[in-house]
């Protein structure tokens, strides 16, 4: 078996963790390769909501070996809250492996992304404020703290002492409290990187073992397609590269690994944090959107934006992931409308448009064209549920092989050739 990458297509919070989820089974590993814990998945298993923000998904199968790459950031006491929360819960966590490689997140990665977010005023990116783009900015810099500095405590308060120079000045021209380098270190030298010490693992020789072993390895992408720093709606995206390609380099392998790409998508878009929108939606059918979707942050709670289905994002989004099928998340959700939209192209200036215009001047005046579509009502997959797959496999040109209609294990159907032309669920 390969490499299987899930990855979202929209902006974030598409339900990717469900599929995940539902995937692991068939996998030896599952790695994260990119991000934080400005991620958050949920999972609902036989009823119980588990919300992982930094441990892969795979942790809730015993059976499979979760990997935190070297792309990802790790908040080492974030890590270490989630393993408690996990255990008291009765999931054991100790056949996580996090990667040498990975940047550590730290107090002042936190604090100067808290800081950058107040200067920019009303032009702030909206960003989780949990110190991602300021710790991806270290490793930029060469001024990061790696997960394998934890087991070197003079490097560590050496390092530290390094990275925080600049942001010290910062702070002391703006009249603001100083960090302490030695205060921060014993924070979390102690306990901290006592308990991380025995996650820690050569990751890249894991994955590459498992891959030329031929067990089957998933990729979870967190964030999306569309918050990517490289392809997303820049300067509102993440600092890292949430795209399937990014699975190289987040986890130490090459390119020909990687041979199933899920882009996974929600029935309809949402978005947190600022940045453009073109099918966004306002007024009653927005509430109604997000109170029936339940669109508030896993992680901060903040209300989502919501819009109809974006079919030209989504070409894109194939494009940019060479995603090999898509999953399609909760159909559930826009059942009960008489009629639902699907935006599948863009007007600019009375030019269709079927992908998005490269330049940001041009996609400010580009209006969706909306095709609309009988709705549905009740549970599961009726006709026009299938029909609205169908449509949008159409308009796309990639098989849609997986719906979910509900938030448990096993609201979902599977259809390994695409949804056929006469299906019925
Ligand atoms: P940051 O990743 O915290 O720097 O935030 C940058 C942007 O990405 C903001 O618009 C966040 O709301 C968004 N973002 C980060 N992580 C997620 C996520 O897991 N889901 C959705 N949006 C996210």
């Amino acid at each position: 078996m390969a490499g299987t990458v899930v990855v979202g297509m929209q902006w974030g919070d598409e339900g990717k963790g469900r599929f995940v989820d539902v995937l692991a089974k068939e996998h030896t590993l599952v790695v994260r390769y990119q991000g934080g814990h400005n991620a958050g998945h949920t999972i609902v298993v036989d009823g119980d909501s588990f919300a992982l923000q930094l441990i892969p998904s795979g942790i809730l199968h015993p059976a499979i070996t979760p990997v935190i790459g070297n792309g990802v950031v790790v908040d080492p006491e974030v890590l270490l809250a989630e393993i408690d929360m996990l255990e008291s819960r009765g999931v054991d966590c100790a056949r996580l492996r996090v990667s040498a490689n990975a940047h550590l997140v730290l107090e002042h990665h936190r604090v100067i992304d808290g800081l950058f977010e107040e200067l920019r005023g009303d032009d702030a990116i909206g960003t989780t404020k949990r110190g991602i783009g300021p710790a991806y900015t270290d490793k930029a810099s060469r001024l990061g703290l790696r997960v394998q500095d934890l087991l070197r405590p003079e490097i560590f308060r050496e390092r530290l002492r390094h990275g925080l120079i600049d942001k010290n000045a910062m702070l002391r021209g703006l009249g603001r409290d100083e960090l302490d380098a030695d205060e921060l270190a014993d924070r979390y030298l102690g306990e901290v990187a006592d308990r991380i010490a025995p996650l820690i693992a050569d990751t890249t020789a894991l994955v590459n073992g498992a891959l030329e072993a031929e067990q089957g390895v998933l990729f979870e992408g967190a964030q999306a397609t569309f918050l990517d720093i490289d392809h997303g709606t820049y300067p509102y995206v993440t600092s890292s590269n949430p795209v399937s390609g990014a699975a190289t380099v987040g986890a130490g392998i090459g390119p020909r690994h990687l041979t199933r790409i899920v882009g996974v998508a929600k029935a309809y878009v949402t978005r947190v944090g600022s940045g453009p929108f073109p099918t966004e939606l306002a007024g009653d059918l927005a509430d109604e959107l997000i109170e029936k979707g339940h669109e508030y942050g896993t992680n901060t709670g903040r209300r989502r934006r919501v819009g109809w289905l974006d079919a030209v994002q989504l070409r894109q989004a194939i494009r940019l992931n060479a995603a090999t099928e898509l999953a399609i998340t909760k159909l559930d959700v826009l059942s009960g409308f008489d009629t639902v939209r699907m935006c599948v192209a863009y007007d600019l200036d009375g030019e269709e448009l079927l992908y998005p215009p490269a330049l940001d001047a041009e996609a400010e005046r580009a209006r969706p064209i909306f095709l609309d579509l009988p709705g549905w009502s009740g549970d599961g997959l009726p006709a026009e549920a299938l029909a609205f797959l169908r449509t949008l496999q159409d308009q796309v040109g990639l098989p849609v092989r997986m719906a979910g209609f509900g938030p448990g294990r096993g609201d979902e159907a599977r259809f390994d050739e695409g949804v056929p032309a006469e299906a019925t669920a």
